[in-house]
Parts: structure tokens; sequence; C-alpha cells
């Protein structure tokens, strides 16, 4: 059935969110609320996110905020305001059929989600990203782009693991924490925190992410 799209968030996640729901093709109206003034011609920007009440009866709705806490702060409110979130999974995506997938996750072109993973609520998989086998991605987690998660790995509730990120099979790394670009995780990781390098150590205390 052709359903009505509201994405929140209107900069460069949301236009990709934007190009997923195009192509997954379901969608008969997609409209965006951001705070911010967009001038994209290609958007359509109907008002600011304190505006999303006025359509929770009429349409279905995909939050598109790249930080983790914003993004689960919107959604958490969306929800208990009775909102339906859903997913976009880009179709040139490959996920194993027994894959648990919660609301509100994004999963863009060219990844791989293999067997036994399970993916949380509002989880963004982003482009050409891979989770192995039997891994556990929490709550608002951001595996960005080109990062690989090889087998049994778990990732904590609003952790962010930037570009390019490798952690090596059976491997925790806990809530909060920032896994900087082309860090190498190869021991465990027990303490939010900012971690970067090869392999990964401890930089600073995450206060801003
Ligand atoms: C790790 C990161 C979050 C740190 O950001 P930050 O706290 O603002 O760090 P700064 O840019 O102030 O850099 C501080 C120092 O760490 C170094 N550094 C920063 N990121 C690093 C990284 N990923 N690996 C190794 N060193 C890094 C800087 O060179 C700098 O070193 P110096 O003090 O010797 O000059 C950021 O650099 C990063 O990796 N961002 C990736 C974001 C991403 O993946 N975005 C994709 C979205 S799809």
């Amino acid at each position: 059935m052709s359903e009505s799209l509201i994405i929140i968030g209107a900069g460069g996640h949301g236009r990709v969110a934007l190009d997923i729901a195009k192509k997954i093709g379901n969608f008969h109206e997609i409209l965006f609320l951001d705070d911010a003034e967009i001038m994209d011609k290609g958007i359509t920007v109907v008002g600011k996110v304190s505006d999303y009440p006025q359509y929770v009866k009429s349409h279905i709705f995909f939050v598109a905020i790249g930080n983790n806490f914003t993004r689960r702060k919107i959604q958490t409110e969306l929800r208990v305001n009775g909102a339906k979130i859903i997913s976009l999974v880009h179709p040139d995506a490959v996920i194993c059929e027994d894959v648990q997938m919660s609301d509100g996750c994004i999963v863009m072109a060219g990844t791989v989600i293999n067997t036994g993973s399970t993916i949380g609520d509002g989880v963004i998989i982003n482009t050409g990203s891979t989770i192995d086998h039997d891994c556990i991605i929490g709550n608002y987690v951001h595996i960005s782009i080109g990062a690989h998660l090889a087998g049994s790995v778990e990732i904590g509730d609003c952790t962010f693991v930037c570009a390019g990120v490798t952690v090596i099979n059976n491997i925790r790394i806990c809530e909060e924490c920032t896994i900087g670009a082309g860090a190498v995780v190869v021991d465990d990781i027990l303490t939010k925190g900012l971690y970067i390098g090869m392999p990964a150590k401890y930089r600073e205390k995450n206060e801003s992410l």
C-alpha cells in the first residue's frame, strides 16, 4: 500500500534517506521537517521538527539525524506521541534473512549484514559497511561508511563507529563510545569515551558526541 512519509532532518543524511525511500517506491508523498532553512529545491520542507504532531495520523516517519543522541531523543518523542516509525533499506543492501532489525533504522547501499545479527532501534548502517555473523548492534548506533565488524561483535547503545573502522571478532564495545576514523579495535572497550588508532586506544572523555 502506498503511504505518505515524513523525513525528519533535511541535511545530507536526510537526502540519502530520500533517495532510498524513492528506490523502495512505496511512498506517494515524501515531505521533510527541519528547523534549518533548506534551500535545496529537490526536497520539500513543510515545517519545523516541532510541527510533527499534525502529521502523526496521516503519515509515517523516518528520523534522518546523524547525531545518535538527538536521533534517540526525537525518535523516542515521536513514538510516545503515537507516530509510526519505519526503517529504510536500500535495495542494494545484502541482509541475511534471519537478521532481526528494529524500527527507525537505515541500511545504505553496498552494506552486508550477515546471519544471526540483531540490529537495535534507530541504527545507521552507512554506505559500504559490513556487519558479520552474530553481531549485536545496540540502539541508536551509527556504523559509519566503510566500517567493518567481524563476527560476534557487540556494540552498545549510541556508540559511533566512524568511517573505515575495523573491529575484530568477539569484541564488545560499550555504550556511548566514539571509535575514530580508521581505528582498529582488537580489545574489548568497556569504558565510555573516544578511542583512536591502530590498535585503538582511549584518548579523552567523549563529551560532545
Ligand atoms: C576521532 C574524531 C571523532 C575526533 O574528533 P576531534 O575530537 O574533533 O579531534 P580533532 O580533530 O580535534 O583532533 C585531535 C587530535 O587527534 C588526531 N585525530 C583525530 N582523529 C583521528 C583519527 N581518526 N585517528 C587518529 N588520530 C586522529 C588529530 O590529528 C589531532 O592530533 P594532534 O592533537 O596531534 O594534532 C574525528 O577525528 C573522526 O575520526 N571523525 C570521523 C567522523 C566520521 O567517520 N564521519 C563519517 C560520518 S558518515
